[in-house]
């Protein structure tokens, strides 16, 4: 069953409740009820989510779960954890939950086959990353591996660079590296530190057939064999992780070496299948494993819960609140945490590449906005850049925090001054500062008059600026991996009320296209039939750059 949306009556209620609450401010909804904190924070998976500070009360609330209702949203969960064709414009499953699920698991996603599959490639990441980190697997001339480079782009590079990245700390492997822009610039500085000897490659890619991951595999080949000097050396520096073996034996890397994953994990889902090698190996097994036990809490809790308290759906409901009914453009993700500095960026694909879309189910225009632009920064270096526009800016932006309660470098007093940042930032843009507040602030500076009077208008805070605070325990494989997983049910369910598909990417392929028809005219010296704008562009690239 095709997800055909929320129903419009259910569309209309919410709207109701949005221009009720439009003039209330949300400091109000705080003294109208005692229990607003208690009543709108969830304990999950080891998360904490507290929506209290989003402009919304119970009754909205109870709008959104209507209109969630209206959309079989239970129903659609239910047919995603089955296996059932959810991306409808290809016919296929998006099943990564069963990328999580444990061995003995009782109802494995997907049924037992699946389970059995997956399990089958873990054992072998398992083996061979046991090969790697015991010097079992050493490269052509004999040595061990030290540096491991990951090359990929979006979904086989965005999750497992983010992932090593938050979790540094415990790289206890060969170093990870990660090259995904076609931009050789990237490739070059990565290679620049490496030993052609001890380094490993894996190339990553679901379809095999990406343009730039194949650009740059090509380039790091002709490296290691240049150095090298011998063609088989490719065999022991060379790794693949596919679908497509054909292509990848046709690149030269034996199939032996390819470690494979389904048409059912969709690129911006696949960090829990094989395209985790890179994880397994700078992390070890036990850590790639605990992410995957993370992430498969939280899909337990999204099967299970009802809409009142499923992590998920208020995610996912509370977004829908503040683009749909308050018209607010774009979410901001604000991890207060140097080590998640990658998460923006890797929620930027999950929820775009997944809900940018604008055609519905039934092929008609979606009535609705859709998922709004997405992005953001650590914080405090936010604070000092973007915030701003947050606190002042003429429409106020909804902002999701992520704060890791506790860190482990051991600068207590840093931590400290992190975490009051983070709280200050939702208690400010929440509470605000009244004109009354200014006046009297300024005049016991013994400010007066009319330079007083001036000054107000300028440092007036309007306030009800919604945010949610993510508390996760610490920053360890386990809380990652339910984060994740919960932004991942978040956008599928959003797509469900919306009534689009969040599996496919359509909208990728006419600049890939156009692409490849403008490689072959920049390389030939000749500019065919374009656009005028295009067309004087690329005269004027080929002036100044002479393709040899
Ligand atoms: O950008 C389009 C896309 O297909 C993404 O969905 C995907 O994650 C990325 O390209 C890489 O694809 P592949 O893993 O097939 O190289």
């Amino acid at each position: 069953m095709r997800p055909r949306g929320a129903s419009a009556d259910a569309w209309a209620e919410v709207a109701r409740h949005a221009a009720r609450l439009r003039s209330i401010p949300t400091r109000s909804l705080f003294a109208a009820d005692a229990a607003r904190v208690e009543r709108m924070s969830l304990d999950v998976a080891g998360l904490h989510l507290d929506f209290s500070k989003q402009r919304i009360d119970n009754d909205a609330m109870e709008a959104l779960r209507v209109l969630a209702r209206s959309a079989d949203v239970a129903a659609q969960i239910r047919q995603q954890f089955a296996g059932d064709a959810v991306n409808f414009t290809e016919g296929r499953a998006a099943l990564h939950m069963a990328l999580r699920a444990p061995k003995d698991a009782a109802n494995p996603p997907g049924g037992p086959a699946i389970a059995s599959d997956v399990h089958g490639v873990l054992d072998r990441i398992e083996a061979f990353d046991d090969r790697v980190r015991t010097g079992a697997w050493v490269g052509f001339t004999g040595e061990p591996i030290t540096d491991v480079v990951n090359i990929g782009i979006g979904g086989s590079d965005l999750g497992p660079r983010m992932v090593c990245e938050a979790l540094a700390e415990s790289v206890r492997g060969p170093r990870p590296h990660f090259v995904s822009n076609v931009d050789a610039t990237e490739l070059t500085r990565v290679l620049r530190g490496l030993k052609p000897q001890t380094t490993l490659f894996i190339v990553t890619s679901k379809s095999f057939g990406t343009a730039e991951t194949l650009a740059n595999a090509t380039t790091a080949r002709a490296w290691l064999v240049d150095a090298l000097g011998d063609q088989a050396a490719v065999a022991k520096h060379f790794v693949a992780v596919s679908t497509a073996a054909e292509r990848v034996s046709a690149f030269g890397i034996d199939p032996q070496n390819m470690f494979g994953f389904w048409s059912w994990v969709g690129g911006r889902y696949s960090l829990w299948s094989a395209v985790g090698l890179s994880i397994a190996l700078a992390l070890g097994m036990d850590s790639f494993r605990a992410l995957l036990a993370g992430a498969h809490a939280m899909d337990e809790h999204v099967r299970a819960a009802p809409l009142e308290s499923n992590a998920a759906a208020w995610m996912a409901l509370v977004g829908i609140w503040n683009s749909n009914a308050l018209g607010l453009p774009s979410q901001v993700i604000v991890p207060y945490a140097q080590a998640l500095a990658r998460v923006p960026a890797y929620l930027q694909q999950l929820e775009m590449e997944s809900n940018g879309k604008s055609v519905r189910s039934d092929g008609h225009a979606t009535e609705h906005q859709t998922v709004p632009a997405l992005w953001g920064d650590v914080g405090t270096n936010g604070q000092h850049a973007f915030f701003q526009m947050l606190h002042q800016g003429p429409q106020p932006l909804p902002i999701d925090f992520i704060l890791p309660v506790r860190l482990t470098h051991g600068q207590d007093h840093q931590h400290r001054m992190l975490v009051a940042n983070c709280l200050a930032q939702s208690e400010a843009l929440m509470q605000g500062k009244s004109a009354e507040q200014v006046r009297e602030e300024l005049a016991g500076q013994g400010m007066s008059g009319e330079t007083l009077e001036d000054a107000v208008p300028h440092r007036v805070f309007e306030g009800s600026r919604p945010s949610t605070t993510i508390l996760l325990p610490t920053i360890d494989p386990a809380a990652l991996g339910a984060l994740l997983a919960l932004y991942e049910h978040k956008v599928f369910i959003q797509s469900v009320v919306w009534g689009i598909n969040a599996f496919d990417q359509w909208g990728v392929e006419l600049g890939k296209q156009l692409a490849t028809v403008i490689e072959q005219e920049l390389a030939s010296g000749q500019a065919g039939s374009h656009d005028a704008s295009t067309t004087a562009l690329m005269h004027r690239v080929q002036a100044g750059w002479r393709v040899d």
